[in-house]
């Protein structure tokens, strides 16, 4: 079985094709054939050896990769679930060492796993579990009451294209950032207010809401830069394990789709509000999986808008 990984920590060019053996299948567990897997800032983490914590290379391929569309091969034995063989379906992957979603072939818990938006492609199935879910754990874990305030950063990215409509859509009002050539696109998923990107966001987020906003979720990963924008003791949804750095009363949300990678009730929220369109499925390119490399140096090299997808069809 096809799968793409590495065996080396030295970057996107050792993405390589590789094969697999298929994985056991289990209670509770279904086997999807894998034709579309979204390349995700977080796949750059197998990639260059950030996940590996002993540092010493391995002998077998890491497999990266959180986010997968396909079709249903297999239900497990014991698995209650009203997919049947053969639906198109989309999932979240939560990856170790050779389970990860850049592969043909992947068991995933039933609870990972849910019909895809119907009338779309894998491809742009393939962009919604991951990020969706981070989304929505992140405005869940806000608890942020209608009429309130939440401030979003990179938010032309594919995190923040599903939080600005699901804060709209939870009845907040929403401030969030963008590049000039970004303006039009972030109003496009909602945001009432858009502000210059860049390291003074919080001063333009105090020009607009004086007292500060009641939460913020810091898709740009701007860390102690952004806090200003947030008023005394509001909420602050972090995406990279950041806690705070203590120095004002904020409460920190450090957001890990990890903690939710089951909640097969919020995949299908995410695919029903996909199919009325209040989430839109964006697309960079569909690259042909064998050149995971290239996908992975245009992500690098910053300014893609959509998701790239790897085609394993
Ligand atoms: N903890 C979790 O479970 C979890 C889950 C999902 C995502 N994440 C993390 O969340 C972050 C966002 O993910 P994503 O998929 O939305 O990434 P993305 O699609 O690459 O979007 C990030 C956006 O932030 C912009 N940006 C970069 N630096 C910025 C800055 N200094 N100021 C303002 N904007 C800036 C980027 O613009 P350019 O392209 O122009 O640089 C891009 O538009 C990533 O770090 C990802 O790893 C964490």
């Amino acid at each position: 079985m096809r799968a793409i990984g590495v065996s080396e920590y030295s970057g996107p060019q050792a993405l390589h094709e590789i094969d697999l053996p298929t994985e056991p299948l289990g209670p509770g567990q279904v086997r999807v054939r894998v034709r579309a897997a979204a390349v995700n800032p977080t796949d750059t983490y197998v990639v260059n050896g950030a996940r590996n914590r002993s540092g010493v290379p391995r002998e077998v391929a890491d497999v990266p990769g959180m986010d997968i569309a396909g079709e249903l091969l297999e239900v497990g034995p014991e698995t209650q679930t009203d997919l049947a063989v053969g639906d198109a379906v989309m999932g979240v992957v939560v990856p170790t060492g050779q389970h990860g979603a850049y592969r043909e072939d992947i068991v995933l818990p039933v609870g990972s796993v849910v019909r895809a938006p119907r009338d779309v492609s894998h491809a742009e199935a393939a962009t919604l579990p991951m990020n969706g879910l981070t989304a929505q754990l992140a405005l869940d874990k806000l608890a942020l009451a209608p009429g309130e305030v939440v401030a979003v950063t990179g938010a032309a990215g594919a995190l923040g294209g599903y939080v600005i409509p699901l804060a709209k859509r939870a009845g907040l009002t929403v401030v969030a950032d963008a590049a000039e050539k970004d303006v039009e696109l972030v109003r496009s998923f909602g945001a009432d207010h858009v502000v210059p990107r860049g390291d003074d966001v919080a001063d333009r987020i105090r020009d607009l809401f004086p007292d500060g906003v009641d939460g913020l979720v810091d898709g740009a990963v701007q860390g102690e830069k952004v806090l200003g924008a947030v008023k005394d003791d509001g909420g602050v949804a972090t995406v990279r394990f950041w806690k705070g750095d203590g120095s004002r009363q904020l409460r920190f949300y450090p957001v890990l789709v990890a903690e939710v990678a089951e909640r097969s009730d919020w995949l299908e929220e995410l695919r029903e509000l996909a199919e009325a369109g209040v989430l839109e499925l964006r697309v960079a390119d569909v690259v042909p999986a064998k050149d995971a490399s290239q996908a992975h140096e245009r992500l690098a090299a910053g300014g893609v808008r959509g998701r790239l997808v790897l085609d394993f069809a």
